[in-house]
């Protein structure tokens, strides 16, 4: 996969998938507009980026601190990028957050927290950068989950912001259709955590995620990959992991299955 000279925006790329993300595209020859919230942390992961290659990288990577779940930030993400690099290529939705606790314990804040990142945070991002996209004829990849595939319980504010996903890419694509511009969505399976990843708890506030026991979980690396080659072959959806791909299947072809299952597994979610 060559990247010579894209420019590429990622949402959430302080840590986690989101600077997995960064680490490939900038060794495959992108220049990257990284962003997350915390404006020092994101300055200090970017220098770290650049030092940690042989070759000097500053001119490849540029941080635009900004919540996405603001539009006036999104906006100033595009312009930024457009003043820095000149032109968009592809754009990573990848901002993300996930919340635990029943819909019955949870604070409307926690839903609110999720549906504002998740999902608007991905719907103002791409507007901005649609025309730039269109110009280019560029990608728009959106990070979504094996969550959006069949609502999780004590996850709904999460299944339910990354279901919208699903709704947003299958509506820009037939929008788009003929222009050139790919459309990609990528359900995502459990992927090893970084150890600064918060979730939000039923109360609304940010904790820290331990590192989750009894299931096999990607390396971020690999993740990234998956979703680099996704916007390279321009897939449209593509579910990762053999448990995605049967949670996929089954909720087609035969959803009681799932259901009953998660009824079984109920007290682990
Ligand atoms: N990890 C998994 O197992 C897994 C599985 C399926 C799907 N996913 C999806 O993959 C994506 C990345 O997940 P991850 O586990 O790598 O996440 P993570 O480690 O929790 O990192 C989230 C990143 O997003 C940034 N961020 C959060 N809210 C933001 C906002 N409102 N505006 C801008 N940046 C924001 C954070 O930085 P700041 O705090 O500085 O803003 C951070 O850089 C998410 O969309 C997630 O839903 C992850």
């Amino acid at each position: 996969m060559d990247f010579t000279d894209k420019v590429v925006i990622i949402s959430g790329a302080r840590i986690g998938i989101g600077r997995a993300l960064a680490e490939a595209l900038l060794r495959r020859g992108a220049c990257v507009v990284v962003n997350a919230r915390d404006a020092g942390a994101l300055e200090k992961m970017r220098d770290r980026l650049c030092d940690s290659t042989t070759v000097r990288l500053y001119d490849r990577i540029h941080a635009v601190a900004g919540d996405v779940g603001r539009p006036e930030d999104c906006r100033r993400i595009v312009e930024e990028t457009l003043r820095v690099f000149g032109k968009i290529d592809i754009l990573i939705n990848n901002a993300g957050i996930s919340g635990k606790g029943s819909v019955a314990e949870s604070d409307p804040v926690v839903f609110q927290a999720q549906i504002n990142t998740n999902l608007l945070g991905s719907i103002y991002l791409t507007r901005y950068a649609l025309s730039s996209l269109q110009a280019s004829k560029g990608s728009v990849l959106f990070v979504s989950t094996l969550a959006a595939i069949r609502g999780l319980p004590f996850h709904s504010g999460y299944s339910a912001s990354k279901m919208g996903l699903t709704a947003f890419a299958e509506s820009l694509k037939v929008e788009l259709h003929g222009q050139g511009v790919h459309v990609g969505i990528a359900y995502v399976g459990f992927t090893e955590n970084d150890p600064e990843k918060n979730i939000i708890n039923a109360a609304g506030q940010l904790e820290r995620l331990p590192r989750r026991a009894g299931v096999r979980l990607t390396p971020a690396s690999q993740t990234a990959d998956l979703i680099l080659r996704q916007i390279a072959s321009r897939k449209f959806k593509v579910v990762h992991s053999p448990i995605g791909k049967l949670n996929w299947v089954l909720s087609k072809i035969a959803p009681w299955v799932v259901e009953w299952v998660f009824l079984r597994k109920r007290e682990s979610f």
